[in-house]
């Protein structure tokens, strides 16, 4: 610290050891009136090294005189580093014998500096912006300029965040520093006559009075000197109930070891609350403190903490009124999917997740394998390719893309079926829109046109919608509340009004017109009969023209799944998908080829060979129906029902392209 503050070296040597014996507080002190602290501020490491110093001392290992001079001489060279006249090869040695583990140590301790995620970021949002461009160079469609822009404006943010002096690190919990005593089964922990919170909040009788048990996890707690106030969350409401603990409580002695996210539970009476915005709260007779919680590492701090940390703690998110009310929208919209289908007399058909046909044909699929990962072990045929006979299917085979294949043949046999399940693709997006592993519900119906997709798929989005604005109104609150205050109104208004229709050829003509007005404006101005409608083209329809969700139908054949109804005019196919404002597609649905021979001929023409697809040609050879089906994003609506941005919040553990961590 000495050294950084003077830059010379003869007051390292007198400074560094006393920097080792103070404890850390003292450290800190000293850095804080460091004349030249926004050198110590931008250098982080050095501070990190410093801590070093301290853990070794408080460890009990005296620095050897090696290890203090190569710690000087570390420091000496950070120093130069920062400002600017280091070798470069002397740089990378220094990352290499100092940085790199200073930077551990940082990332496990709570004084750290906490560079690396920054840094870690800083390279993901690196390689979006990168394959962004790339695939907007191959597709120009793929991605529209706005995205492109956020992204963009994104990396420079967190750039900018790296630059900045430290402002409000957050930071992953430690280890090891947790308390001794981390849990403690008494009488009340296993309690079973508890209440939830929402059945106390939500109870139609007048509760005060009532004797009750609840448990939970402590967000916040407030002292007084007489009594102690305690904010208890049990995840049945985004919002959580007060606790009144008395100082002369017999275990008021528990209460004083309380910190954020220990868990307790505890019985009391309810009590009418003083407090504005809640009715009731619990005066306690009895606390037990059941998981301790040590409140300087929990990494969940009363503060709001960015989505993007969050995703860091996925398995603490939960705890949070975000995540928290995303994961109880997203339970209730299951439910109402259940219940929708279920009362249209559709059956419920768990189709497999182990395929061994593309339903897309677009080849962004998982494989399935067991065979050796050690590539000179491959069995091989006499050709030279690999031998998939000898995998455990006998054949190629791969995680579904979609259950809709399976979905027909049971549609064929049963009328009406739905599928609710896991999909995957292993499409490498990066947007805030796409997951490796989402969940989809395909309906499917026989004797059905494409009108019957229309009509069926917006009858289930308003059911549901419904749904949860009925059951999950303190949520939507919430969403409505801290992000986007149009939420509610919008979700009433989807309800209530008829949803919009456009042919894609109308699309087209309404798009070219609005883009002749200033061509400036888009990034793909170009768009004429065949293009693939972008995003921006997509959220203009739904949000600008119609302001509302929009069923854009017929889609030209070539762009489209081979599997899709040729229309008679030659040129379109059955097609539909469902745009909705915020979002962007959120249905794909079809009427399916019925006929034979021509979705033999189509079979051949997208490169997919008949044999294949025998027993799905089958159900065309014997007793073919007219029928149809759609699939929704179920992460897509969750998006939409709690305005949440990015899909990787609205499920519990997000896979995407280089993340499949928890
Ligand atoms: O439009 P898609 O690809 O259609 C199908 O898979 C059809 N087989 C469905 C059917 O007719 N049974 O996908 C359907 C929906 C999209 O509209 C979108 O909402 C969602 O699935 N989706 C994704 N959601 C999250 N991440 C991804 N990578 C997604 N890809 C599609
Ligand atoms: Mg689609």
């Amino acid at each position: 610290v000495g050294l950084l503050s003077s830059r010379s070296r003869s007051s390292c040597s007198s400074l560094l050891p006393h920097s080792l014996l103070p404890p850390k507080a003292m450290v800190s002190s000293r850095l804080r009136s460091s004349t030249s602290s926004s050198l110590v501020t931008r250098s982080r490491v050095p501070l990190a090294i410093v801590l070093v110093c301290c853990a070794r001392h408080v460890a009990g290992f005296a620095p050897s005189l090696s290890s203090l001079s190569s710690l000087q001489h570390g420091i000496r060279a950070r120093t130069s580093f920062v400002c600017g006249r280091l070798p470069s090869t002397a740089r990378s040695d220094l990352r290499r014998k100092f940085v790199a583990p200073c930077r551990s140590l940082a990332s496990s301790t709570q004084d750290g500096s906490f560079t690396k995620d920054l840094e870690d970021e800083i390279k993901k949002q690196g390689d979006v912006v990168r394959n962004m461009k790339a695939a907007m160079k191959e597709d120009s469609a793929s991605h529209s300029k706005e995205e492109l822009d956020a992204a963009v404006k994104k990396l420079l943010d967190l750039k900018a965040k790296l630059e900045a002096p430290k402002q409000e690190e957050e930071k992953v919990a430690v280890v090891g520093d947790a308390p001794v005593r981390v849990s403690n089964i008494g009488p009340l922990a296993l309690a079973r006559n508890r209440l939830k919170v929402r059945e106390i909040m939500m109870s139609q009788e007048n509760l005060v009075g009532k004797e009750v048990i609840v448990k939970g996890w402590v967000r916040t707690v407030r002292s007084q000197k007489s009594f102690s106030f305690i904010e208890l969350n049990d995840g049945s409401l985004p919002k959580g109930i007060q606790i009144v603990v008395n100082a002369d409580l017999p275990t008021y002695a528990e209460v004083e070891k309380l910190c954020t996210g220990a868990s307790v539970a505890v019985k009391g009476t309810i009590v009418e609350s003083p407090g504005q915005g809640q009715q009731y709260e619990v005066a306690a007779s009895e606390i037990e403190l059941v998981g301790d919680c040590s409140g300087k590492d929990y990494p969940l701090q009363k503060k709001r903490h960015t989505l993007e940390f969050l995703r860091s703690i996925a398995h603490l998110r939960p705890r949070t009124n975000t995540l928290g009310s995303i994961a109880r929208v997203r339970s209730a919209l299951a439910q109402a999917t259940h219940a929708f289908f279920q009362k249209q007399g559709f059956l419920y058909l768990q189709s497999p997740i182990i395929t061994a046909s593309d339903c897309e044909g677009a080849g962004e699929m998982f494989r399935v394998t067991t065979l050796p990962s050690e590539v000179d072990k491959l069995p091989k045929t006499k050709e030279g390719s690999i031998d998939y006979s000898k995998d455990f299917f006998g054949k190629p085979a791969y995680l579904t893309v979609s259950g809709q294949l399976s979905g027909e043949t049971f549609a064929c046999a049963l009328g009406d079926i739905y599928t609710f399940g896991p999909t995957f693709r292993a499409e490498n997006s990066q947007t805030s829109r796409h997951l490796a592993e989402f969940w989809m519900i395909e309906p499917e119906m026989a004797f059905a046109d494409l009108q019957s997709v229309m009509e069926n798929a917006e009858a289930y989005v308003k059911f549901v919608v419904k749904h949860a604005l009925e059951t999950c109104g303190e949520d939507l609150a919430f969403f409505n509340q801290m992000y986007d205050k149009t939420l509610l109104e919008r979700l009433k208004d989807l309800v209530e009004k008829p949803f919009a229709k456009v042919s894609y050829s109308e699309a087209v003509e309404l798009l070219q017109a609005e883009i002749a007005k200033d061509k400036s404006k888009w990034q793909y101005p170009d768009v004429k009969f065949g293009t693939d409608l972008s995003t921006e083209h997509e959220r203009w329809l739904a949000e600008k023209k119609f302001q509302a969700p929009t069923f854009v139908y017929n889609y030209p054949r070539g762009i489209k799944a081979f599997y899709m109804r040729d229309n008679d005019d030659g040129k379109t196919v059955a097609a539909t998908d469902l745009l909705v404002p915020g979002i962007g597609e959120l249905v794909g649905g079809s009427q399916r080829e019925e006929r034979l021979d021509v979705l033999v001929d189509k079979l051949k023409e997208f490169g997919l060979s008949p044999e294949d697809y025998w027993w799905y040609l089958d159900l065309r050879r014997y007793g073919s129906t007219p029928h149809a089906g759609y699939g929704l994003g179920f992460e897509r609506l969750v998006c939409y029902v709690t305005a949440t941005e990015n899909i990787r919040d609205a499920i519990a553990y997000p896979r995407y392209p280089g993340n499949a961590e928890f």
